[in-house]
C-alpha cells in the first residue's frame, strides 16, 4: 500500500519505516528541511537500537522516501497517518492540538480522491470528531475516512513493539477503511497481534487509559517501596509477589525514580482535563500526578539523608541520566529536577551516561559530562544508578576507587545489596 506519514518523531519515523520494512511504499514528510536532509542521509535524530540499519536498509530499496512537501505526498498516498506531537499545552494541563488541527488543514486541502486519514499521535477523544468538522469544510464525506490507530510502542524497544505489538486497536464508524487497515496490519496480525476494531472515540480514550494505567502500577509500586523501607521488607519480593497473581502482571512493577518520559506525565494530565470538560473527576490519576512529582523531591531527601544532610563539596556521580534505558531522550527525566537541586546545595555532579552529553545540564553549576563509567566514579563520594542501562549492570566497583569507597545509592534495585556489601561498600537501594 502507498503510505504517508506526517511528522518523523518516535512514532511517525518508527511506524514509517517498520511499514516499509513490511513492503509497503512509504514517503515521511517533516517541514523541518534538515531534518528531512539528514534522514535522506541516513542521520536518524534520535537514539534508537536497531532504527537506524532499517532507515538505510529501505531507503536503498526504495521503499521508505523523506520529504517536506506534505500536498505531493498526500496526492500519491493512499493511507495517511498524522503523527506530529501532541505535548502539553502551556498552562500545564491539556494537550496542544495545534499541530493535529494545522496538519489536517493541509491533508483536507491537498486530496484528490479517496484517501483514509489515521491519527497516530496521541489526541484526546473526540479530537477525530474536530479533524472530521475539518475536512467536511473543504471536501465531500465520501472522500475521506477519518481513523484512530493508536501507537503503543516504547522509546528503546520501538521496532520491537512496533513488529510484534499486544495488540493493535483501529478505531473507526467507516467499514472500507476498516477493512483496508486489518489488511495493512495482517503480518503482524498473523504472528500472533491481537487486533481490536472500536469505535473512533473508544480508540482514542484506549490509548490515554493504557497509559495512566501503567503510570499508576508504577506509581502504586513507588509509595509500596516508600513503606517497605520504613518496615524493613525488600520491595522485589513484593513486586514479584504480586506479579505473579495473572490478574495483576509483573510488568511494570519496578520501583524507581519518579516515571518519565514523553507519554505518562503528559498523558495523565491530558486525562484529567479531558475528564474535567466532561464532568467526570478522575480522582486516582490526578493523585498518581500528585505522587509523581512528589517522588524526585522525596528521594533527594534520602540522598541527604545518606550524606548526613553534608551536601556542600560533596562529589556526586549520576549513571544514566535519561529518563529510562536505551534512549537519549530527557524529557521529564528526574534527573533534571534532582541534579539541579544538588548543585544548588553546593554539589559538584559528574554524570556519564551511554548517550553521552547532555545540553540540559550546560547552564547548572558545577555539572560536568564524564566520559566514561571509571571517569566519573573517580573522587566521587555517591554513586546514583539513576538509569538502568546494561552498561551499569556489572560493574566491578571494588576495582574502580581509589582511595576513599564512595556510597552506592541505587534506585533501580540492579544490584544485590548482599553483594555489594560484601564488598565493603555503604549501599542503599529503593525500598
Ligand atoms: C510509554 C508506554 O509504555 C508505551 O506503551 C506508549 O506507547 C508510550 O509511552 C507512548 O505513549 O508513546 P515510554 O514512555 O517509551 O512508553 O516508556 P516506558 O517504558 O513506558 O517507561 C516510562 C517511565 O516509567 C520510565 O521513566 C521508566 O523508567 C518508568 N518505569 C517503567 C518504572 O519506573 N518502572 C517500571 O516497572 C516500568
Amino acid at each position: 500500500m502507498k503510505l504517508c506519514m506526517i511528522g518523523t518523531g518516535y512514532v511517525g519515523l518508527v511506524s514509517g519505516v517498520c511499514f516499509a520494512d513490511l513492503g509497503n511504499d512509504v514517503i515521511c514528510v517533516d517541514k523541518n528541511i534538515d531534518k528531512i536532509n539528514n534522514l535522506s542521509n541516513g542521520k536518524i535524530p534520535i537514539y534508537e537500537p536497531g532504527l537506524s540499519e532499517l532507515v538505510i536498509k529501505n531507503f536503498k530499496n526504495k521503499k521508505l522516501k523523506f520529504s517536506t512537501n506534505l500536498k505531493k505526498s498526500v496526492k500519491e498516498s493512499d493511507i495517511i497517518f498524522i503523527c506530529v506531537g501532541t505535548p502539553t499545552k502551556k498552562d500545564g494541563s491539556s494537550a496542544d492540538l495545534s499541530q493535529i488541527f494545522n496538519v489536517s488543514k493541509e491533508i483536507s486541502s491537498s486530496i484528490n480522491k479517496f484517501k483514509i486519514i489515521v491519527t497516530k499521535s496521541t489526541v484526546p477523544v473526540t479530537t477525530g470528531d474536530q479533524i472530521e468538522k475539518i475536512f467536511l469544510k473543504k471536501n465531500n464525506r465520501k472522500n475521506f475516512a477519518i481513523i484512530s490507530n493508536p501507537e503503543f510502542l516504547r522509546e528503546g524497544e520501538a521496532i520491537r513493539d512496533f513488529i510484534y505489538p499486544d495488540r493493535i486497536v483501529v478505531g473507526s464508524n467507516d467499514k472500507r477503511s476498516s477493512r483496508i487497515l486489518k489488511n495493512l496490519y495482517s503480518p503482524l496480525i498473523s504472528k500472533g497481534a491481537s487486533y481490536l476494531h472500536t469505535s473512533r472515540r473508544a480508540a482514542e480514550l484506549i490509548k490515554y487509559a493504557s497509559n495512566s494505567f501503567l503510570a499508576t502500577k508504577i506509581t502504586f509500586i513507588n509509595e509500596m517501596a516508600n513503606l517497605c523501607e520504613k518496615i524493613g521488607v525488600n520491595i522485589e519480593d513484593i513486586s514479584i509477589g504480586m506479579g505473579l497473581d495473572k490478574r495483576i502482571g509483573s510488568r511494570f512493577l519496578r520501583a524507581g525514580p519518579a516515571y518519565g518520559g514523553s507519554c505518562f506525565p503528559k498523558d495523565t494530565k491530558a486525562i484529567t482535563s479531558t475528564a474535567d470538560k466532561f464532568k467526570t473527576n478522575l480522582s486516582v490519576v490526578k493523585s498518581v500526578i500528585k505522587s509523581n512529582e512528589n517522588r524526585s523531591t522525596l528521594l533527594l531527601n534520602r540522598v541527604y539523608e545518606i550524606l548526613n544532610k553534608k551536601i556542600k563539596n560533596k562529589t556526586i556521580t549520576f549513571l544514566g541520566v535519561t529518563f529510562k534505558a536505551n534512549t537519549d531522550d530527557m524529557r521529564d527525566s528526574s534527573s533534571l529536577k534532582m541534579i539541579p537541586a544538588l548543585s544548588k546545595k553546593g554539589a559538584k555532579i559528574k554524570y556519564f551516561d551511554p548517550t553521552g552529553y547532555k545540553k540540559e545540564f550546560s547552564k547548572i553549576k558545577n555539572v560536568f559530562n564524564s566520559l566514561s563509567i571509571k571517569d566519573s566514579l573517580q573522587g566521587s563520594d555517591l554513586v546514583i544508578i539513576h538509569t538502568e542501562w546494561n552498561d551499569f549492570k556489572s560493574i566491578n566497583f571494588k576495582s574502580l576507587y581509589k582511595g576513599k569507597k564512595f556510597i552506592i545509592y541505587d534506585m533501580r534495585n540492579i544490584y544485590s545489596p548482599k553483594k555489594i556489601k560484601e564488598q565493603g561498600f555503604r549501599y542503599y537501594s529503593i525500598g
